[in-house]
């Protein structure tokens, strides 16, 4: 099975960046599953339903979420609707929506688990004993897993890819909006990237506008963070295949789009 990932899509251009570049990334890489971060799809902060349609629309399989899921309060109206939209599994167990779901194709069936770090993050429930538990769940169905893990700090991100090593197809962490080079296959198995990086403006701060994310650095008073209108952009993500049988991965590239690293696939 080959699965496609797009790191943190940033409002409006992170939107466009996608419409215009999954067509080409799909003629390279062929997945037969494509899993998007969607937390700042919604002028950075959230996910509205509009969002949630386009992706789909785009032939996204799957939406994961972080520490923005309930910035736009219209989730709540759509999220326990949709079977393509998972919001972090160790949130409160009073959160609507659901932490993990499967994604059937021809290829097999690919389970998604959403985990939020604790690491300089608000708390939640500890996802290495959630991963644990729903890990367990998911391989009566299939042993191709896919986990997004939603954190700030690279250390806990690297010890969930311990943990998970050969138990589950890929961790991919999301969050910081700056990817790391550190893809690799663990020794048991298990495709590993410490952070996709984010898919929205290229010349901003995190995808933000510099000049207000400078100011504020400088003055630190409050200032309203808002996301480019136009400029370049970038997309970053990850490429995995895996033996459909096993679930290993056997193959991980990570993908970085932009001005100074061009698509030439
Ligand atoms: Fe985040």
């Amino acid at each position: 099975m080959k699965i496609l990932f797009i790191g943190d899509i940033v409002g409006a251009p992170g939107m466009e960046t996608v419409r215009r570049q999954l067509p080409r990334l799909r003629r390279a890489y062929k997945p037969d599953v494509v899993i998007v971060n969607g937390e700042n799809a919604a002028s950075g902060k959230g996910l509205t339903r509009d969002d949630h349609d386009e992706l789909l629309f785009a032939g996204v399989d799957m939406i994961t979420m972080g520490n923005h899921t309930w910035d736009k309060q219209e989730i709540f109206d759509f999220i326990d609707g949709s079977d393509s939209l998972l919001r972090p599994a160790n949130f409160s167990s009073e959160a609507p929506g659901r932490g993990m779901a499967t994604v059937r194709k021809e290829a097999g069936a690919l389970t998604v688990i959403n985990l939020h770090g604790r690491t300089f993050m608000p708390p939640h429930d500890d996802p290495f004993a959630v991963a644990d538990r729903l890990i367990e769940e998911a391989s009566e169905i299939s042993p191709l897993i896919f986990v997004d893990f939603h954190a700030e700090a690279t250390s806990e991100k690297i010890a969930m890819g311990w943990h998970l090593d050969g138990r589950v197809t890929a961790v991919v962490g999301t969050h910081t909006h700056v990817q790391t080079a550190d893809e690799r296959i663990l020794p048991g198995g298990t495709a590993y990237l410490t952070d996709a990086g984010m898919t929205g403006p290229y010349n901003g701060i995190l995808g933000m506008k510099k000049e207000e994310v400078l100011y504020r650095f400088q003055t630190n008073m409050p200032v309203r963070f808002r996301v480019p209108d136009g400029g370049p952009t970038q997309l970053g993500g990850l490429f995995v295949e895996a033996d459909d049988k096993t679930g290993k991965a056997i193959r991980v590239e990570r993908i970085l789009v932009n001005d100074d690293h061009p698509f030439n696939g």
